[in-house]
């Protein structure tokens, strides 16, 4: 089986998920998160290396203070924890984002979380928070910048060579998965995403299973990846 080294997740359709169930949107993004634990676990057996998921954006702030309050102690419950499983199977949890406008106890948790798995070799957990594609662009380019300031020949750069610059040297996406039936990226990983296949379904994120999962690994086997290239078969 040909399996993606690097799979995204955006996970939407927490909120939906709990109104339908009569709940409120808060319940959706418990439920969310228990979906992650164990589809990070899942991914790594099935040979993914690399699992990025999408848990709260730059603009996610313009929600109402209750439910970012819920998703900041949600996480901070999760990373200090909740997260021991992922340990166990040796997952190496990195979190991506501005630490800026987050709670002393958020970063707190974050730092915890990184520091505990920092040595684990068996897969790569990679959670957005307080996160934004442009913003990545943008942070990675002025620490590109100091560096040239402070003497960085760039003559030879390479678009690979700027990946080290991203808040984490993690490999191009080759699977990005939405769940929840929008068909957007909602600035989510702009730079990994440039070949990547995408997958979309209307499952909303908390229901999105192992079996969901195995169903868009099934997908991407499928796809016929050429990277502006053209395939064997073609060429003939
Ligand atoms: C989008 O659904 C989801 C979010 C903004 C939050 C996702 C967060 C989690 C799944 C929890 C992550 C937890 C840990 C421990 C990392 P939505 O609320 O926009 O749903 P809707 O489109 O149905 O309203």
């Amino acid at each position: 089986m040909k399996v993606p080294n690097h799979v995204a997740i955006i996970m939407d359709g927490n909120g939906r998920w709990a109104k339908e169930r009569g709940m409120v949107r808060s319940e959706g993004h418990l439920e969310g998160s228990k979906t992650l634990e164990k589809l990070a676990i899942h991914a790594m057996d099935m040979g993914v290396k690399v699992l990025s998921v999408y848990a709260f954006s730059t603009d996610n702030f313009k929600r109402d203070k209750q439910e970012v309050d819920y998703l900041m102690n949600l996480i901070v419950k999760y990373f200090n924890t909740k997260f021991e499983k992922i340990n166990k199977r040796g997952i190496k949890v990195v979190i991506s984002g501005r630490k800026e406008n987050l709670r002393r106890d958020v970063i707190e948790a974050i730092n915890n979380i990184q520091e505990k798995t920092k040595d684990n070799k068996e897969g790569i957990l990679n959670i957005c928070f307080n996160y934004g594609g442009q913003e990545e662009i943008v942070d990675a380019a002025i620490k590109l910048a100091t560096d040239i300031k402070e003497g960085l020949n760039v003559t030879n750069f390479k678009r690979e060579d700027f990946y080290k610059y991203l808040y984490h040297d993690l490999p191009p996406i080759d699977l990005l998965i939405r769940t929840g039936g929008e068909l957007r990226v909602s600035n989510f990983m702009l730079y990994q995403l440039s070949y990547s296949e995408f997958y979309f379904t209307n499952t909303y994120f908390p229901d999105f299973g192992k079996s969901e999962f195995n169903k868009a690994l099934f997908m991407y086997e499928n796809r016929d990846r050429r990277f502006g290239g053209i395939n064997d078969k073609e060429s003939k």
